[in-house]
């Protein structure tokens, strides 16, 4: 089934070069079960892990991922330790693969404000998956668009306080500021859980972006799921503002 779907879309059209994906309902889906909130983040790896895998056999370029938000250190001292520690274990346990898979990891936000051992982790992360050519995963950790936003208006003004023009203040200067320059804007956003919204997350990336919404919690989503979606994609009209020639 899940293999019919790959051959599917293989010959459906065009596959996302990038794809960005909310992954929303770990907590729902613990609680459906009685279970902690934090075990929904566990098995959420676990979905992560099928749909990193998904998305190489699949042939998407680049997948960026909200796996920490700005506004999620607000959440309880409890849950932020069980998400810091779990993004520890995922480096430990995934990095062998992620190698092996060919995965060029980066971590996108204001790193800045995790815990010695979480940056180590992460910095790990990112320079022993260096040079891989199959996959750009985007990992979002203490990220939030408006402050990326800020940052990049930051960045600017600094220039022109250098000496840069206000001419030269393009759509492309400012994209070359954010944390996503080195990738083309997402072709398909995903978010899970059922909830139509963007959560700050890429405001400025996602302007032509073609948004699916699925029911399923992020810990039930897999392999075919991220196949689903990218069939579901192949079927819209991508119009960019203009008419059809
Ligand atoms: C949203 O569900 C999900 C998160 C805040 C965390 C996402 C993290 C993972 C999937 C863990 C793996 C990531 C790495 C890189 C280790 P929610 O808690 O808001 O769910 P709810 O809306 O049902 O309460």
């Amino acid at each position: 089934m899940t293999d019919d779907l790959l051959a599917r879309i293989q010959v459906g059209g065009e596959v996302p070069h990038h794809v960005a994906i909310i992954m929303d309902g770990n907590g729902r889906w613990a609680r459906s079960r009685f279970m902690p909130r934090p075990m929904g983040h566990r098995a959420g790896v676990k979905a992560l892990r099928e749909t990193v895998e998904g998305a190489k056999d699949a042939g998407v370029k680049v997948l960026t991922i909200f796996a920490f938000s700005q506004e999620n250190w607000s959440r309880p001292q409890s849950e932020v330790g069980a998400l810091m520690a779990l993004l520890q274990e995922f480096v430990a346990k995934e990095i062998g693969d992620l190698k092996k898979n060919g995965v060029e990891v980066s971590v996108l936000g204001e790193v800045e404000r995790l815990g010695p051992r979480a940056r180590k982790a992460v910095d790990r992360l990112i320079q022993e998956t260096a040079g891989g050519d199959q996959l750009n995963l985007n990992i979002c950790v203490s990220y939030g668009s408006r402050a990326e936003i800020v940052r990049a208006a930051r960045a600017l003004a600094s220039d022109v306080k250098d000496g840069m023009s206000l001419d030269e203040i393009t759509e492309e200067e400012f994209s070359s500021r954010l944390y996503t320059s080195k990738w083309p804007d997402p072709d398909l956003l995903i978010r899970t859980s059922g909830e139509f919204r963007i959560s700050n997350f890429l405001l400025w990336q996602l302007a032509y972006t073609e948004i699916y919404v699925t029911d399923v919690l992020w810990p039930d989503f897999d392999r075919e799921e991220l196949f689903r979606a990218i069939e579901d994609f192949q079927g819209r009209d991508r119009r960019f503002g203009k008419v059809p020639v």
